[in-house]
């Protein structure tokens, strides 16, 4: 591990906004939220029950709103103020935790909980109310064609042309609390190695990448990152 990095690209999964309270995708029981992932976050789900699907949504954006940010969300924005690098993060979660925490530079490769999409004109809005079949959009008008804006199984990713710039240009690759499962995501530690950086997760337990990367420290990242932030920041003071 170098000590001063001059671009910095943290990828987040799930893991990170537990210790906010917020469930993982592939927790014990395996079910997000008490759904399977494919009845609430695929095109198919959504087409056959729109209805469910939007429930599932609006009762998460309630759980998001009151969610807090943690330690691990805190550390970033500690790192992107004391650290001389560059630091983006591309994150595959729907929350808004990262913001909260005051990070910067957050790109949701999976989309917002707090945002809508209509599918008949294309337009994305910011909403924390519901969102139903009923829904008009403020746009076109046109009622019954809002979508949650999030990335379902067999849609493309979102922010991927910046996201691929910074894998390029990144000297260091994190990754926190993501189990390395679900592609391009679990790809992205792979491209930052091709280019150079060093890599390093911090997770609960063996991921599915995990050989990818050059250092591991498991255990609950709001107890983990901060202390690998303090440490990096007191590292670059040395070599300023
Ligand atoms: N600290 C660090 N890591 C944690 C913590 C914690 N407190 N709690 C759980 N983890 C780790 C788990 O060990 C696991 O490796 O976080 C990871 C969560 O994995 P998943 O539940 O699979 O979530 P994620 O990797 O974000 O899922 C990726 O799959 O269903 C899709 O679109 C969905 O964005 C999601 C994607």
């Amino acid at each position: 591990m170098n000590s001063t990095y001059k671009n910095i690209l943290i990828l987040t999964g799930a893991g990170i906004s537990a210790e906010s309270g917020l469930s993982t995708f592939r927790s014990s029981n395996g079910l997000w939220n008490n759904h399977r992932v494919e009845d609430v976050a695929s095109i198919e789900g959504f087409e056959c029950n729109p209805a469910l699907v939007h429930d599932f949504y609006n009762e998460l954006k309630i759980e998001v709103a009151k969610a807090k940010p943690n330690a691990a969300h805190l550390a970033i924005t500690k790192l992107q103020q004391e650290y001389p690098g560059q630091v983006s993060i591309a994150t595959q979660n729907v929350d808004t935790l990262h913001e909260k925490a005051g990070n910067q530079n957050v790109y949701h490769i999976h989309g917002q909980i707090n945002q809508a999409v209509c599918l008949n004109c294309g337009q994305v809005m910011e909403t924390w109310g519901d969102v139903d079949t009923e829904t008009t959009c403020p746009h076109c008008h046109i009622m019954g064609m809002m979508k949650p804006n999030i990335v379902f199984f067999g849609e493309n990713l979102l922010c991927m042309d910046k996201v691929e710039e910074l894998l390029r240009r990144c000297d260091l690759f994190i990754s926190i609390g993501t189990s390395g499962v679900v592609y391009p995501a679990a790809g992205f530690v792979q491209t930052a190695k091709y280019y150079g950086a060093d890599t390093i997760e911090f997770t609960l337990e063996t991921t599915a990448n995990n050989f990818l990367f050059d250092k591991h420290i498991y255990g609950k990242a709001g107890e983990t990152f901060p202390p690998f932030v303090d440490e990096l920041i007191k590292k670059a003071k040395k070599e300023a």
